[in-house]
């Protein structure tokens, strides 16, 4: 997901260029806005973290664009494409250091697992078409 800190700063094209470069196929896209009840479902693994409240109102405060990539190891090696959650100690040329503002407004989302990749692509995509 691209979050809405990166939308509204014009960064969608740039951040889908460098998922392209580093070989990931974009098979399902999408630029929608979740509602605040959306986004703690989204979220919903966070609930009892301390931030759970901010990051719904951040999450839900703008555009974003959900997709679904496909790559061998693709859960592992678009978290090492996206670097840390907190930009100031993500890697140079990792997505977050590059357009990240904040610990909260960290550009993108990446799945943790190809079991949670499985589940959140199902809340944005209801059947996957293939073209
Ligand atoms: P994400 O799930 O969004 O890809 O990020 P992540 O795995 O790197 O980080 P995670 O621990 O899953 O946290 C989810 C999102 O919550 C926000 N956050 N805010 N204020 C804070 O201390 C804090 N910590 C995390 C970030 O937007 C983070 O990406
Ligand atoms: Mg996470």
């Amino acid at each position: 997901m691209i979050k809405p800190d990166a939308v509204g700063n014009n960064h969608i094209g740039p951040i889908l260029a460098k998922i392209n470069e580093a070989g990931f196929r974009i098979v399902a896209m999408k630029y929608t806005r979740l509602t605040p009840e959306t986004a703690g479902r989204f979220y919903e693994v966070h609930k009892e973290r301390p931030f759970y409240g901010e990051l719904v109102d951040y999450m839900s405060s703008g555009p974003i664009v959900a997709a679904i990539l496909e790559k061998d190891n693709a859960v592992a090696d678009f978290r090492t494409l996206i670097g840390a959650t907190d930009p100031a100690k993500a890697a140079p040329g990792t997505i977050r250091a590059l357009f990240a503002k904040s610990i909260a407004a960290n550009a993108v989302h990446g799945s943790d697992s190809d079991e949670n990749a499985a589940i959140e692509g199902g809340f944005f995509f209801s059947q996957l078409e293939r073209f």
